[in-house]
């Protein structure tokens, strides 16, 4: 179970904290396995360090380090056969090494992040989060640091292991950590009616309510074949019970430069938003 701590009085004074997504497709190079966008990642590294956002979370996607392997050895199934082990290592190791690439350009830009193994602090069951160890992150945002966290390969209490998305673990920090924003960047506008890449008319939603968000649940395109954790599909489902609890959530498009800069500031910027009301 999640451990629930009341706040001190010292933490209550931070402001509500905001999480950060950034989509796999926007730092690495889908089309070309464990190829990452360094220059991307350096450039966010820059508008992140700019922002300055006190109490700020970041979870990363997999991307072409983290699906593949994923994909090969059906990790997200479970564990069904001893043939799969290797690729439940292989990917929740080459997650680390993404993460290491972020790292390395967060570091090098002198913001004061962490990284944090989700594979460490959570178990899942039947593929959603059952228990975390929250009390590190708290105290790390506490001292004015900035938990990175990403998509993972996990242990499951039921499948042996899984895939847990970073999306889901985003909804899931913003809610238990009482955040007060959600920003997704990913590699398109925004969410659309159809697939923007590949359906010339696609229509973007500027912004939608919860009951209008819900509807489309149900009709949004499919997940993409190469994409373990379900594409925009998966990512839409995941947001549903933060934006529920009261937590906005705006989709940006994080390959376009200042974007996720001016977002974190709390400035408009061109993209989805999402409110429950
Ligand atoms: C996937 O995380 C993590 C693994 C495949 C290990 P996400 O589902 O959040 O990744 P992206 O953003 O879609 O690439």
């Amino acid at each position: 179970m999640l451990r629930e701590k009341p706040m001190k009085a010292s933490e209550l004074s931070n402001p509500k904290p905001v999480v950060l997504k950034i989509g796999g497709s926007v730092i690495t190079d889908k089309n070309e396995e464990m190829k990452a966008n360094t220059q991307v990642i350096n450039r966010l590294a820059t508008e992140i360090k700019e922002a300055n956002v006190e109490n700020l979370l970041i979870v990363h996607g997999g991307g072409s380090f983290g699906h593949p392997a994923a994909k090969r050895y059906n990790i997200k199934e479970g564990l069904k056969e001893d043939s799969q082990k290797i690729g439940f290592t292989q990917t929740h190791h080459f997650m680390t090494v993404l993460n290491g690439l972020v790292m390395d350009s967060l570091i090098w830009h002198e913001v004061l992040a962490v990284s944090i193994p989700p594979s460490t602090l959570m178990i899942t069951r039947n593929g959603r989060i059952q228990s975390f160890e929250n009390a590190q992150i708290r105290k790390l945002l506490a001292m004015g640091f900035l938990p990175v966290l990403y998509g993972d390969a996990v242990l499951d209490s039921e499948l042996g292991f899984t895939i847990l998305s970073g999306d889901q673990l985003v909804a899931k920090l913003a809610m238990h950590l009482n955040a007060c924003r959600i920003i997704i960047g990913v590699d398109v506008d925004g969410l659309y009616d159809n697939d923007p890449k590949t359906g010339k008319n696609a229509k973007i939603y500027r912004y939608l309510t919860l009951t209008e968000l819900k509807k489309l649940h149900g009709s949004i395109e499919r997940p993409m074949a190469s994409d373990v954790t379900g594409g925009m599909y998966g990512k839409i489902a995941e947001l549903i019970p933060a934006v529920e609890s009261g937590i906005p959530v705006t989709i940006v498009n994080a390959a376009k430069p200042n974007n996720i800069c001016m977002a974190l500031k709390g400035e408009k910027v061109e993209g989805t938003l999402i409110e429950k009301e």
